[in-house]
């Protein structure tokens, strides 16, 4: 580490205490500071980071931007603690890297924590460093990815360290909705500090070598009496599968840096722009599904929604999001003649595709993050209703199936809809229908619109008839059978004009990009508010 006094010598002392330093010196000290904050913590340290399978803080932000673009801001910044021999301990940057560079050639704002010194923990100096690129990314309306690699506040430095977290926290916040916050998670991450990238848009985190949680295994254990592995509490696989927390489980560095530009290319910069468009090419791939023959005729059948995606979008732009967690509902980006579109899709392959708490908030989420940077909807229903049950309700099925009511109901992006069979009561509202806003609605021959499935309706409204009748089993089939012909279509639906068109499924891709084309220039506000309650 660099001592400061040491360094006020060596600034001074370059020919001696009484002669000026030339120009050449001047330039030789820089370029010595230069190399000093490449360094980080030191070689040895730096050894021990590639020694886990971790990159270094620079190492990271290389992969990340375009060759050449990283521009460093606060490369000299060094911590003002005195206490627990801080005083004699600094390093240049302090710990984390930040600045500007470029990915395909957009501006982005970086910050990279620099696990070699003190652990990437978080001083005071460290965080205005954060807070200073958050604040310009801000200004100039670009998104900020942070990769997160740090043991929490610097211990030695008390308040002035949560204070810190504190300043990024509230500016994630005020971040939020106007310029994509991005935070990969690639080391430790635990206590207070887990509450930034949780505020931000996008988590990823990498498999084995990082963790988020508010308490250690050892705080555990003290509280709970739990035996828990660091991973087993918070690893990349348990928050992606078990919590949620992580919209991302990468399989290792590299590949979490490709996964944040990907992500990328679906978004646009900021919340008055849009997202950045691409070359596609119209082919008649035989390969890609075809849909006319997806849905199974037996509609107890599964099928998977992922693949009426592919046979909609453009060839290969399908980026899934949270696909181990919540998989009966799915969504993702992709991109329909070139454009970005957010996809949410009931998953009949997994529990029939069915509403739960789990898929209701995941959806509701991403659809909020659609609506805030101008990403149009494209919703696939295929949905026999909400879980009953009692874990369902004592986990307030009814609150966080009204998140994702709400966040359809609020969104003013374009928003189509496409039934592709069941769709089936409080549902049928919640999954983006005419009446909550959604701009076209079609559905295939095969959609079923109903209150409810024709074997419970026929149960419930020819209860007594049923059971008067001579053979009550024959009675219900008959019954079920009367239901499923009168509602088990998009007809009736089609004839309020709930639905606008009735479409054949293999003209679904046609139909819709000339859809958000007709939308392309939407506008829809909503009551003037300070800002919505949604059901949280
Ligand atoms: C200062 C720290 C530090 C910290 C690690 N170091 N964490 N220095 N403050 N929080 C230093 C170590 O002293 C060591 O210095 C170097 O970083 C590497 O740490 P190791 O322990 O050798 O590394 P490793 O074995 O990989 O373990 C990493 C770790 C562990 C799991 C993160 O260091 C750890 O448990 N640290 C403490 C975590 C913690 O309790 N943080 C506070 C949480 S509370 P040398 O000089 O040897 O290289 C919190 C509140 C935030 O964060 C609230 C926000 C609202």
């Amino acid at each position: 580490g660099t001592n400061q006094n040491d360094f006020r010598a060596m600034d001074s002392n370059i020919k001696g205490v009484y002669t000026l330093p030339s120009n050449k010196d001047k330039i030789e000290l820089l370029q010595k500071k230069n190399e000093e904050a490449l360094l980080g913590g030191g070689q040895k340290r730096i050894a021990a980071q590639h020694k886990k399978g971790k990159l270094t803080a620079r190492e990271r932000i290389h992969l990340l931007l375009d060759e050449g673009t990283f521009q460093e801001i606060d490369k000299f910044v060094m911590h003002r603690a005195k206490d627990f021999g801080l005083d004699k301990e600094h390093y240049l940057g302090d710990g984390v890297v930040t600045g500007y560079g470029e990915i395909s050639g957009r501006l982005v704002y970086v910050y990279s924590q620099d696990f070699t010194v003190f652990g990437g923990s978080l001083s005071e100096t460290h965080a205005e460093k954060i807070c200073k690129i958050m604040d310009m990314a801000m200004k100039n309306g670009a998104p900020v990815i942070g990769l997160n690699d740090s043991g929490g506040a610097r211990i030695q430095e008390g308040v002035v360290s949560l204070g810190g977290y504190a300043d990024i926290f509230y500016r994630n916040t005020l971040a939020s909705g106007v310029v994509p916050q991005i935070s990969a998670i690639m080391g430790p991450c635990a206590g207070g500090a887990v509450y930034s990238p949780a505020i931000t848009d996008f988590i990823l985190m990498v498999e084995n070598t990082s963790y988020m949680f508010v308490t250690g295994p050892n705080v555990v254990k003290t509280v709970t009496q739990e035996n828990v592995t660091a991973e087993e509490l918070g690893g990349a696989s348990t928050h992606s599968t078990k919590s949620g927390v992580t919209h991302f489980a990468c399989a290792n560095e590299l590949d979490c840096i490709n996964h944040i530009k990907q992500l990328l290319s679906y978004i646009p910069q900021n919340c008055e722009d849009e997202a950045p468009v691409y070359e596609y090419e119209i082919t008649e791939d035989e390969s890609r599904p075809q849909l006319d023959t997806i849905v199974p005729d037996n509609p107890n059948h599964p099928y998977d929604i992922r693949e009426v995606v592919e046979g909609i979008v453009d060839e290969d732009s399908f980026m899934e999001v949270h696909k181990n967690y919540a998989d009966n509902i799915v969504v993702g980006f992709a991109r329909l003649a070139g454009r970005s579109i957010g996809i949410v899709g009931n998953q009949p392959q997994s529990m029939a595709g069915v509403l739960d708490n789990d898929a209701s908030i995941k959806a509701a989420r991403f659809v909020r993050f659609c609506d805030s940077f101008n990403v149009p909807l494209l919703v696939l229903v295929d949905v026999p209703g909400f879980l009953p049950g009692t874990d369902q309700e004592w986990n307030g099925i009814i609150v966080n199936g009204a998140k994702l009511l709400y966040a359809f109901s609020e969104a003013t992006v374009p928003r189509v809809t496409v039934i592709t069979r069941k769709a089936y009561g409080g549902a049928y509202d919640v999954m983006n229908s005419k009446h909550i806003g959604a701009d076209l609605n079609f559905a295939w021959p095969t959609a079923e619109i109903a209150v409810m499935g024709a074997k419970g309706a026929a149960e419930i409204i020819f209860k007594r008839e049923i059971a008067e009748a001579e053979n009550p089993e024959e009675k219900l089939q008959e019954k079920i059978d009367e239901y499923t012909s009168k509602f088990a279509n998009p007809y009736r639906a089609a004839h309020r004009g709930f639905v606008d068109e009735v479409i054949m499924p293999s003209e679904t891709r046609e139909k819709l990009i000339r859809a958000y084309k007709m939308l392309e220039n939407k506008v829809d506000k909503l009551p003037r508010k300070k800002h919505g309650n949604i059901p949280l």
